[in-house]
C-alpha cells in the first residue's frame, strides 16, 4: 500500500490497572502491550506511524520511540474521546491522503497478518470506512455493529448509547478501523460529543460515511481474541496465558517438544530450533535462543540466554549467559550475566557464575562461585572453589590456563593467574601466580595435638568418645603387644 498511516491510541489513563505504570506499558509475553501492537503494525509496512500519547506521556513517549524510532508522537492534552485523539494525530502527522488505520495500544494478541488482511480488504473494496469486527458471546461494553435489512453496516453504537435491541447485537467493533484519509479529515470536523459519555466518538464516522452515501464495511475476524484488550490485571493475566498458549503451540508446530505447555512460558521474541526439548516448569524469556537437540528444564528460567545444540540445562536460573554445544548445566546452577560455557563444558550443582568464560570441555562440577574468571579448555575446578574477585573496593580477574587441575576447597584471590597444565592442592589459597606445570600448595603442615579433647573438653560426649577410643587402643596393645602404629 503506497500511502498508509497507522494511528495507535495510547493516551488513556488505564485507571483500572491501579498501577503507577501506564496500562500500555505493562509487560506480557516479554514485551509491553503497546510493543506487541507496534510489532503487528510494522507487518503492514506503514508509510508512517503516529502514536497518540497523553497520560504519563513522559514514560509512554520514549518507550514508543525506543521501539519504533520513526514513530511520530501526537500529544492529546485532555482525553476527550477516540475521535478527538485521532484528530490530534491527523494534525500532528499532516496526513490528508491515502489510507489511515486506527488501532488501540492495549490489544497484545493482535497479529500483523490479521492487520495486513484487513488493510488489503479495505483498500481493495475502496471503502470510506472499514471496521475490524468480531462476534462475542458477551459483547457488553463494546460498540455494536448495526446493520440494515440488506446486511450493510449502518453505524457503530456505543454500549452506553445503545437501545435494548441494539445491546442484543453480538457483532462488535474491535476498535480497529480503516479510513480513506480525505473522508476521515472531513468526518473528524463533524463528529460531536453529544452522547452519553460526552466524548468525541471516532466510531460516529461510520454513520457520517453512510449519510455521505459512501461505502462502509466490516471485516469479521474469526480469531476475536486478537482484538481483546486488557483493562485490568485479571484480564492481563488471562491474555498472558492465551498469548503463551499460542506461542508454545507455534513452537510445537515448528518441531519443538514441550512436555507440559501449561507450565512452560515462552516470550514472544524467544527463538527455538526443531528438536529442542523444553521440560515442565520452564520459562524462556527475553531474547533467549535454544538450539537443536538441547534439553532445557525442568524448573529452569533463562532470560536472554543462548543454549547450544545438544546442551542440557537442568533446574537453572540464568540471565545473559551462553551455554556451548553439548555442554551441561545444573541441577541448581545460577548463571549470571557474562557467563560463557564452552563446547562440552560443565557447570554443575550449586555453582554460581558471573562474567566468566569457562573453556571447551572445562568443568566446574560442584559447590563453587566463579566470578570474573577465565578458565582454559579442559581444565577441572575442584569442588567448593571460590573465585574471590572482590577486594572490597574493586573487582579483579582470575585467569586459569588449559588442562589445569585445581584441588577442592581452593580460593583464587584475584588478580591471579594459573598456567597451563598447572595444579593446586586441596585447600590452597592461591594468592600468587602459579607457573605452567607447577603444583601450588599453600597450606602449612598439619599438627596433631594428642589428647587435646580429653584435657580441654572434659565431661563432653566428644571427650567421652575420645576416652573410649584411647582405652580400646591401650587394651589392643596389651593383648597383642603391638603398638597402634606398628
Ligand atoms: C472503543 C470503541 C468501541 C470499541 C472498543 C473496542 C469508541 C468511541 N469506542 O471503546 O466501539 O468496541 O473501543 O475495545 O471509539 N483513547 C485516547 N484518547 C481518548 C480516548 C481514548 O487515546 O481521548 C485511547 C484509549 O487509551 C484506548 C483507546 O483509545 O487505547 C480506546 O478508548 P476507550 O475509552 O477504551 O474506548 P472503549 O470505551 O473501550
Ligand atoms: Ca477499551
Amino acid at each position: 500500500m503506497d500511502n498508509l498511516t497507522v494511528i495507535v491510541l495510547a493516551a488513556g489513563g488505564g485507571t483500572r490497572m491501579k498501577s503507577k505504570t501506564m496500562k500500555v506499558l505493562h509487560p506480557i509475553g516479554g514485551r509491553s502491550m503497546i510493543g506487541h501492537v507496534l510489532h503487528a503494525v510494522q507487518a503492514v509496512e506503514p508509510t508512517s506511524v503516529v502514536a497518540v500519547v497523553g497520560h504519563q506521556r513522559e514514560q509512554v513517549g520514549p518507550h514508543i520511540t525506543g521501539l519504533l524510532p520513526s514513530a511520530v508522537l501526537a500529544v492529546q492534552e485532555t482525553q476527550e474521546g477516540t475521535g478527538h485523539a485521532v484528530r490530534v494525530a491527523m494534525e500532528a502527522s499532516g496526513t490528508t491522503t491515502g489510507t489511515v488505520i486506527v488501532a488501540a495500544g492495549d490489544t497484545p494478541l493482535l497479529e500483523g497478518e490479521s492487520l495486513r488482511a484487513f488493510a488489503e480488504e479495505h483498500h481493495a473494496a475502496q471503502r470510506a470506512v472499514s471496521i475490524l469486527s468480531g462476534r462475542l458471546a458477551d459483547p457488553f461494553g463494546y460498540g455494536r455493529i448495526v446493520r440494515n435489512h440488506e446486511g450493510d453496516v449502518e453505524a457503530i453504537v456505543e454500549e452506553k448509547d445503545a437501545t435494548p435491541e441494539q445491546r442484543e447485537i453480538d457483532e462488535i467493533s474491535s476498535g480497529i478501523l480503516a479510513f480513506d484519509a480525505e473522508f476521515l479529515v472531513s468526518a473528524l470536523a463533524r463528529i460531536s460529543n453529544d452522547n452519553a459519555k460526552g466524548e468525541y466518538y471516532l466510531t460516529d464516522a461510520v454513520g457520517l460515511a453512510r449519510e455521505d452515501g459512501l461505502t462502509v464495511g466490516a471485516h469479521l475476524i474469526d480469531d476475536v481474541a486478537q482484538t481483546a484488550g486488557a483493562n485490568d490485571r485479571a484480564q492481563l493475566a488471562d491474555l498472558g496465558r492465551e498469548l503463551n498458549r499460542r506461542i508454545v503451540t507455534r513452537w510445537m508446530k515448528e518441531g519443538v517438544t514441550v512436555m507440559d505447555p501449561a507450565t512452560t512460558w515462552i516470550d514472544a521474541d524467544v527463538v527455538l530450533e526443531p528438536d529442542a526439548t523444553i521440560l515442565p516448569g520452564t520459562q524462556l524469556l527475553g531474547a533467549t535462543v535454544v538450539h537443536e537437540d538441547a534439553v532445557v528444564g525442568p524448573d529452569t528460567t533463562l532470560k536472554d540466554c543462548e543454549v547450544g545444540a545438544g546442551a542440557r540445562v537442568v533446574r537453572t536460573h540464568g540471565e545473559l549467559a551462553v551455554v556451548g554445544d553439548q555442554a551441561s548445566v545444573g541441577p541448581f546452577a545460577y548463571l549470571r550475566p557474562g557467563t560463557r560455557l564452552g563446547v562440552g563444558g560443565k557447570i554443575g550443582t550449586f555453582v554460581e557464575t558471573k562474567n566468566s568464560t569457562i573453556g571447551d570441555g572445562a568443568k566446574v562440577p560442584h559447590l563453587s562461585y566463579v566470578g570474573d574468571a577465565e578458565i582454559g579448555d579442559g581444565t577441572n575446578i575442584g569442588a567448593g572453589t571460590i573465585f574471590a574477585n572482590y577486594d572490597g573496593v574493586a573487582k579483579h580477574r582470575t585467569v586459569i590456563g588449559r588442562h589445569a587441575k585445581t584441588g577442592s576447597n581452593n580460593t583464587f584471590v584475584a588478580p591471579v593467574e594459573v598456567g597451563d597444565g598447572a595444579g593446586t592442592a586441596g585447600g590452597t589459597v592461591v594468592r600468587r601466580n602459579v607457573p605452567a606445570g607447577a603444583l601450588a600448595v599453600s597450606s602449612s603442615p598439619q599438627r596433631n595435638l594428642e589428647g587435646w579433647t580429653e584435657s580441654k573438653r572434659a565431661g563432653t560426649a566428644q571427650a567421652e568418645a575420645a576416652r573410649t577410643a584411647r582405652e580400646r587402643a591401650e587394651t589392643d596393645t596389651e593383648t597383642t603387644g603391638e603398638t597402634a602404629e606398628a
